[in-house]
């Protein structure tokens, strides 16, 4: 059957869904009925979050946890957290709970430089472009200026424009590099205007340039973008304490140290490990970087680019033992906003900045690392000491005990018995199985 479609986004909502409910569901009524009961019963909150995307149908939920105690810099947080899987929350609250009875997180912003480029295509000489540029370097200034008197009462703007030239990479490839400082709004849509009007400027003086042969005037714009690479976007995160303050319960706080340390170790010069080490602190970062608005596909992809800045991919974190004294730390680049984009649309959204007590950008990211750095800590204490299945199963229990419709007396026998027994989803099956067996 054919499922193309066209003119699908001047559909209504209700044709949308009745289209979508007829070609794709062995029970449209079924299908039209779950949709529906994910609507948001206040009629204008439902419009704000249709009006997000285009084809909207309905919300996607996800939970929004929160995670107390942290401490960082000397001030306590609690910590919005948007995330699906069961023990991240959980997790980081604990390593919140641990690091705050040993003096808390330290954190630091290094830099919040941010970058774009315009990508363009010029055939002539190079030296000629080179003082093209330099005559006309003010000029880009002056066209933006637009753009960037509001920034500028804000402290920001165009940092500088330098030009590149890249044709050891590809024929005839120059770029202008701008470098910004865009305050407490992450800035894309200011860094893409201030380029789009970087990239019209360019064309027009190239124009106009009298050294320039026909050919070097006919610059060719590919394409104008800010990166999401921002290596110089910085912060960085640590805890540190005795070795022995590390001692919980009957551990033997040497013996942890030395592993956890021996752990990061395999991270910093394994890949496939480095990966999931990675993953582990993501799983803190975007938790809050989606609670708070965020972009973070934005996140993930700069995070991943710098763990790989040495050539090789490795561990975002470090951990060392020094003069008996245990440190553990991170930087990682973030480019986040605190105003702009969905933080003043979003109600929960508003809700988590206010958790957070409205922070500056930079404030931000020195929660989000810290609690990416907190979520590494809580991994690899699991992963160096009882196994990563303990905690995650015990967590995920819940997850078994509704897809398998437990009652609530169920629900209770079932806490119960694995308060004591190793989880695993056979073992659950079997022993729901068993109650249903006896009660029949
Ligand atoms: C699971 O979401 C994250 C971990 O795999 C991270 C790690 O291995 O460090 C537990």
């Amino acid at each position: 059957m054919n499922k193309t479609i066209s003119g699908f986004s001047k559909l209504s909502k209700e044709e949308k869904i009745n289209w979508i409910a007829g070609e794709y569901f062995s029970n449209p009524e079924e299908a039209t009925a779950i949709i529906r009961n994910y609507w948001n019963s206040d009629a204008k909150l439902q419009k704000l979050h249709d009006d997000f995307i285009e084809n909207t149908i309905t919300n996607f939920y996800l939970p929004l946890g929160i995670a107390p105690n942290f401490l960082i810099n000397g001030k306590s947080y609690t910590v919005p957290m948007a995330i699906e899987e069961s023990s991240v929350v959980a997790a980081a609250a604990k390593a919140a709970k641990f690091w705050s009875e040993r003096g808390g997180f330290k954190a630091t912003v290094i830099n919040t430089e941010k970058i774009g480029q315009v990508h363009f295509l010029y055939k002539g000489d190079a030296a000629k472009l080179e003082r093209f540029f330099n005559e006309n370097k003010t000029r880009f200034f002056e066209e933006t200026e637009s753009m960037t008197k509001n920034m500028q009462k804000r402290g920001g703007g165009i940092l500088d424009i330098v030009l590149k030239d890249k044709t050891d990479l590809l024929p005839n490839y120059f770029q202008l590099h701008a470098t910004f400082e865009t305050k407490d709004s992450m800035g894309a849509n200011f860094i893409n205007s201030c380029l789009e009007q970087f990239a019209k400027t360019l064309k027009k003086e190239a124009q106009s340039f009298e050294l320039f042969s026909e050919e070097e005037k006919n610059i060719q714009v590919v394409m104008s973008i800010l990166s999401n690479y921002v290596p110089n976007c910085l912060v960085r995160v640590e805890v540190s304490c005795k070795v022995d303050d590390l001692k919980e319960k009957n551990s033997n706080p040497r013996d942890f140290a030395e592993k956890f340390v021996q752990a990061v170790q395999i991270a910093e010069v394994e890949p496939y490990r480095a990966v999931t080490h990675n993953k582990g602190i993501m799983n803190g970062i975007d938790a809050v970087v989606l609670a708070t608005g965020n972009d973070f596909r934005a996140v993930e992809a700069g995070v991943h680019a710098y763990a790989s800045k040495s050539g090789r991919y490795q561990s975002l974190s470090h951990a060392k033992i020094e003069n008996d004294i245990f440190h553990f730390w991170m930087e990682v680049p973030l480019a986040l906003g605190t105003v702009g984009g969905l933080t003043s649309l979003h109600p929960l959204v508003k809700l988590a900045l206010e958790m957070l007590e409205k922070p500056s950008a930079q404030e931000l990211m020195q929660i989000v690392a810290v609690v990416g750095l907190a979520q590494n800590f809580a991994a690899l204490r699991s992963l160096t000491t009882t196994g990563i299945q303990e905690g995650h199963m015990k967590m995920h229990l819940g997850n078994i005990i509704n897809q398998l419709e437990a009652t609530d007396e169920e629900r209770i026998k079932i806490v119960n018995h694995f308060e004591h027994h190793p989880v695993s989803h056979a073992a659950v099956v079997e022993y729901v199985n068993d109650l249903r067996k006896v009660k029949s």
